[in-house]
């Protein structure tokens, strides 16, 4: 829901010696045919709000979202949903948080408006004959490393980069998201293109592990998901924790194989869904390989006895994995699932562009050398 509201800022003398300040982002999540996410952080409580740049004579228009019929205002974790756009639609934003300097039942009282600069970004087009996208994996909290990939392969010239999942080391404290990746991100990108983050075994230790989605927006609120950008239908699949469940490092928490038997049915489904069969390329990205003879921990295993049958019988393009820093090209008679499988290591990056004819690969590493590259031509 979208409300349009005009806040006039009340002049009083102000209870913090701190100024408002936008301190990560923006950055985009989610971004679909007709709309996208934008996130950033404050320092102090703020309502959150978007500027949407008037175009062609139309005027500027100010977005702000509401649950359960209040104006989401008060936090210092800003998510706006921008909705109604059309596919391959243009937008140009800023952030504009209004601080909140006091909030009684009766009594509001707002500080400072902060500007940033001007964004923009493009919503999903699904008939666009091209696409360019990027995948980092393993980083380990490695902002330095991260940068090294995202400004030698141009994330912001990609249409979506995805992150295979241990972009943390563990999930503790928030800074290990935001300053390394987060920020990081934004300053190379991730204001004006989306990032998609799969959620590695990593991404599943610590005590903020059920806060993730706090700082990141998926479809349907599901780490499992599939959606089109140009010709590629892309398969998203959550591998989840790599022990057995009953390992004694979960002290009892951990429920995967429930869970991950609850998406083999959604994948089931999926993979009979028209997008699926009818899309020129399919690219299943999940941060555990599944194939079938890799059995070094349970969650591999369990991987490749119940989501490679399905995948073997559907059909796929490619599928990209990570996971063991080691990589790996194993075409479809050798992955044993009948679908090319590249494994990404931690030091390298993925850059691929899916056109009229191929999928073109090219497997990067840190230094900007190529270490291999594949072509996959198109149905
Ligand atoms: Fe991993």
């Amino acid at each position: 829901m979208i409300a349009v509201l005009i806040l006039m800022p009340c002049w009083i003398a102000a209870q913090s010696t701190e100024s408002l300040r936008i301190t990560h982002g923006p950055w985009l999540q989610n971004v679909t045919r007709d709309g996208a996410t934008i996130c950033f952080t404050t320092n102090l409580p703020a309502v959150p709000g978007i500027l949407l740049t008037g175009r062609d004579g139309k005027p500027d228009s100010l977005v702000r979202n509401s649950t359960d019929g209040m104006i989401d205002a008060g936090g210092t974790l800003h998510k706006v949903r921008i909705t109604g756009l059309e596919p391959g639609q243009t937008c140009s934003y800023r952030v504009i948080p209004v601080e909140i300097l006091k909030y009684k039942p009766y009594q509001i009282y707002y500080g400072d408006t902060v500007r940033s600069k001007e964004f923009r970004f493009t919503t999903q087009n699904t008939t666009n004959k091209t696409t360019r996208f990027m995948v980092v994996n393993d980083i380990h909290t490695n902002g330095e490393r991260l940068g090294r990939h995202l400004r030698d392969g141009h994330a912001d010239s990609c249409d979506v980069v995805f992150y295979n999942g241990d972009m943390v080391d563990v999930f503790e404290d928030e800074a290990q998201l935001l300053t390394p990746i987060i920020d990081t991100s934004v300053r190379y990108f991730a204001s004006s293109v989306p990032f998609v983050y799969v959620r590695g075994n990593h991404e599943a230790r610590g005590i903020l592990a059920r806060k993730l989605k706090n700082y990141l927006v998926y479809p349907e609120d599901r780490y499992y998901y599939s959606f089109d950008q140009g010709p590629v239908h892309f398969v998203i699949l959550d591998c989840g924790e790599d022990k057995p469940d009953d390992n004694r490092y979960y002290y009892g928490l951990a429920d995967y194989d429930r869970y991950r038997l609850t998406q083999l049915e959604w994948l089931k489904k999926e993979v009979l869904s028209d997008a699926f069969r009818q899309a020129s390329y399919r690219v299943i990205i999940v941060h555990m390989p599944i194939h079938p003879g890799d059995g070094s921990s349970h969650a591999l295993l369990f991987l490749s006895d119940h989501f490679g049958p399905v995948i073997k019988e559907a059909g796929a393009d490619l599928l990209i994995a990570a996971h063991t820093h080691q990589h790996l090209w194993l075409n479809g008679k050798l992955s044993g699932i009948g679908v090319p499988i590249l494994i990404n290591g931690h030091l390298n990056r993925i850059e691929a562009t899916a056109g009229d004819k191929s999928l073109k690969i090219r497997v990067l590493s840190e230094k900007n050398e190529l270490v291999t590259e594949r072509e996959i031509d198109r149905k």
